[in-house]
């Protein structure tokens, strides 16, 4: 994507000056930002998603009593009644699943693919929303049918409602408000409060007109939960090899330790094994790079790949494509795909680098493949990762 182009997805702004003056700083309000945009997915489709026990789903209701939350799949008879008002189905990760919502989340990769996180759909009933509320990560809010009215604002006091099932603010004080029509787009950075109620929405041939919101959903990971993972990552990549001199792990000796008469005591010489340790884990240069790219690239819990069912073709005329739900980026030196490194240099990584940036190979890209690459084309296509592109 040329970043330096003027999008109207951004409301005339280019993807540089969008980063630069809205991402994580400041909300952005899009009129239009995708022309005569109508659902991806009609409600049939969305509530048939929510049906699937793979696909995570939530539903939202604001009632006398209170707020309730309940998570799917829900049955085809187990949603409240369309006239019913007032409820919200959440559905998450509908990218995975739909070729056309993968499809739209690709206008969004100005981005890194290391931030985006999914598309969540929301289905409401008039007067349907979550409450008041703020997330931690980034969101474009892209509005794909009836009206839904945003009240947002730079919440200072963030304390939420005891005993609810949803994070709700207590005290929250909206300083904007807009309605938001099919195409519209709100860009909120992480911890903007923000509260959006369908409203009531008669469309031309004066049935109610659903309201649906497409959340374009961003992840960034917590700095003591990624170190966690990646130590751990680590500390098996520096396991792999043989530490000991029989290719066993190395162990803790300590022939030279004195009887002890404080036997509670951690003694020093166990200190500095671990400092050992760690130190050694961290010594490969690549190692963390590797790691987090294994780390990044781990597929969604609920995906699970099944083995090729097109024939290998690398010569297709179309091409080669990522499954949607593969993950795929890169560094200097290695290739990342669903959770496997690769160490890739040459024109071999270059190939692999456009692959990821693309997400397809063209016939001519595939034609100036070397054997080595076309190898890992092809079992990376056995895994299911990779398939013909469609014409
Ligand atoms: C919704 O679509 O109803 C909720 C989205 C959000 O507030 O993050
Ligand atoms: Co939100």
């Amino acid at each position: 994507m040329d970043v330096t182009q003027t999008l109207a997805l951004l409301g005339g702004l280019t993807p540089q000056q969008f980063m630069r003056r809205h991402w994580q700083k400041k909300p952005l309000l899009v009129r239009q930002a995708i022309p005569g945009f109508t659902p991806l997915l009609d409600r049939r489709e969305l509530f048939g998603l929510a049906a699937q026990p793979q696909v995570e789903s939530r539903l939202v209701q604001q009632q006398a009593k209170g707020w309730r939350m309940k998570q799917g799949p829900f049955g085809p008879r187990s949603l409240p009644a369309l006239s019913s008002p007032a409820w919200t189905l959440l559905v998450q990760g509908v990218d995975l699943h739909d070729a056309r919502a993968h499809a739209l989340l690709q206008n969004f990769r100005f981005v890194p693919d290391a931030r985006l996180d999914d598309l969540m759909i929301s289905f409401a009933t008039a007067g349907g929303g979550v409450g008041p509320h703020f997330d931690s990560y980034d969101v474009f809010l892209l509005q794909a049918s009836g009206r839904r009215r945003w009240k947002i604002g730079r919440q200072k006091d963030l304390s939420l409602q005891d005993g609810v099932p949803l994070k709700i603010l207590q005290n929250f004080e909206p300083e904007e408000e807009f309605v938001l029509e099919a195409g519209d787009m709100l860009y909120l950075p992480p911890r903007y409060a923000h509260d959006g109620l369908a409203e009531p929405c008669v469309g031309a041939d004066g049935k109610a007109n659903d309201c649906m919101t497409y959340s374009i959903g961003f992840r960034a990971p917590a700095k003591t939960e990624l170190a966690s993972e990646l130590l751990q990552r680590l500390a098996d990549f520096a396991g792999d090899g043989a530490d000991g001199p029989d290719g066993r792990q190395l162990l803790y000796r300590d022939a030279s330790q004195p009887a002890t008469p404080t036997p509670a005591e951690v003694p020093s010489s166990l200190l500095e094994f671990a400092q050992k340790a760690v130190h050694d884990a961290l010594k490969d240069p690549l190692a963390l790079a590797c790691v987090l790219g294994e780390y990044m690239t781990e597929p969604k819990a609920s995906v699970w790949f099944d083995e090729a069912l097109d024939d290998w073709a690398p010569r297709h005329p179309a091409g080669l494509c990522l499954d949607p739900r593969s993950r795929m980026m890169y560094d200097a030196d290695h290739v990342f795909l669903n959770g496997e490194s690769y160490r890739a240099r040459g024109g071999d990584a270059a190939l692999m680098q456009r692959l990821a940036d693309q997400r397809v190979l063209t016939a001519a890209e595939l034609r100036r493949a070397s054997p080595a690459a076309l190898a890992l084309l092809a079992d990376w296509h056995a895994a299911g990762w990779l398939m013909r592109a469609s014409a």
